[in-house]
């Protein structure tokens, strides 16, 4: 073989290695985000790193985004280092980085350390959207109806429902800011302010204006002794529903015990919070009360 035909056939072996080993690089990176260095952990200097580059001390290298966008806000910010620092002291990655809102901001943590995101004065936590006595919703939001996922999701509950002879409608479903402004007084004239904030939110903190939640059938206790309310109680996870207000955790959900209303937060996190046995603000580690 000729001199220049060795010479060839090298070079091409180290392209073709250093390719493959790239691309080993950027697979290692893709199961561990906050490793921006590559070294296959996540450190106190993957976080200085990216302190680095969001200053523009250092150039972020080609393709980093994926790998130090922890918070998926699409820029390296300083909110990435402290993620990853959490991330480098060990916090479940997905209490940290996972279900970023696109264009939220983070705020705060709650008690179990999931990011709290803001965006257009709505509170996210892992990607839902968190109304209660803490966190309200800005009187123009107003969605004007159930949001598709949550009517075609109690469609399916309510056709499976039925093929088990059990009847289950809508009694109440969205809200505007307006007409739980009218029902809340309404309580407050009947019971007085202290009653009323025991089974009705104040305008801005009703889950009804979200557009994700609903009452079912009769708006009563005994619904939970139901066939239909036993039912909903045992399956309604399936669907993506919570039963948001549950017995025994008044004292933390800040209402009485609501057999009939659920709310949408998807099947992946209904299941969980179903299985956790705990309501939806000690399964996240937030309160709700009122400032
Ligand atoms: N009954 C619930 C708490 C509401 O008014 O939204
Ligand atoms: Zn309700």
């Amino acid at each position: 073989m000729k001199m220049w035909k060795k010479i060839l056939s090298v070079f091409i072996c180290i392209s073709l290695f250093s390719w493959i080993f790239s691309l080993c690089g950027v697979f290692a990176a893709e199961v561990q985000p906050g490793d921006v260095n590559s070294d296959g952990k996540v450190s106190s200097e993957d976080a200085r790193l990216i302190l680095h580059y969001c200053v523009s001390i250092k150039k972020a290298p080609e393709g980093i985004l994926p790998f130090a966008d922890l918070d998926g806000d699409g820029k390296i910010g300083a909110e990435d280092a402290r993620i990853t620092l959490r991330l480098s002291i060990g916090l479940p990655k997905e209490r940290v980085s996972s279900r970023s809102v696109p264009g939220g901001k983070i705020i705060g943590y709650t008690a179990k350390n999931y990011p709290i995101y803001s965006v257009d004065g709505l509170i996210y936590i892992d990607g839902i959207l968190i109304v209660n006595k803490t966190y309200s919703l800005p009187e123009n939001y107003n969605p004007g109806d159930l949001l598709p996922d949550c009517s075609n999701a109690f469609r399916r509950m309510q056709n499976d429902a039925t093929q088990n002879g059990l009847s289950i409608y809508i009694s109440s479903g969205y809200r505007s800011y307006a007409s739980q402004k009218s029902i809340y007084n309404r309580y407050v004239s009947r019971d007085g302010k202290y009653l009323a904030d025991t089974y009705s939110a104040r305008p801005g903190h009703s889950e009804h204006q979200t557009g994700l939640s609903i009452d079912l059938n009769t708006i009563t206790r005994s619904f939970g002794n139901t066939a239909a309310g036993k039912w909903v109680a045992a399956h309604c996870h399936e669907y993506g529903f919570i039963i948001r207000y549950p017995e025994g955790k008044s004292h933390i959900t800040g209402y009485c015990y609501e057999p009939w209303h659920l709310r949408y937060v998807g099947i992946d996190t209904a299941s969980k919070i179903a299985a956790s046995g705990l309501c939806l603000e000690e399964y996240y580690g937030i309160t709700s009360t009122y400032s």
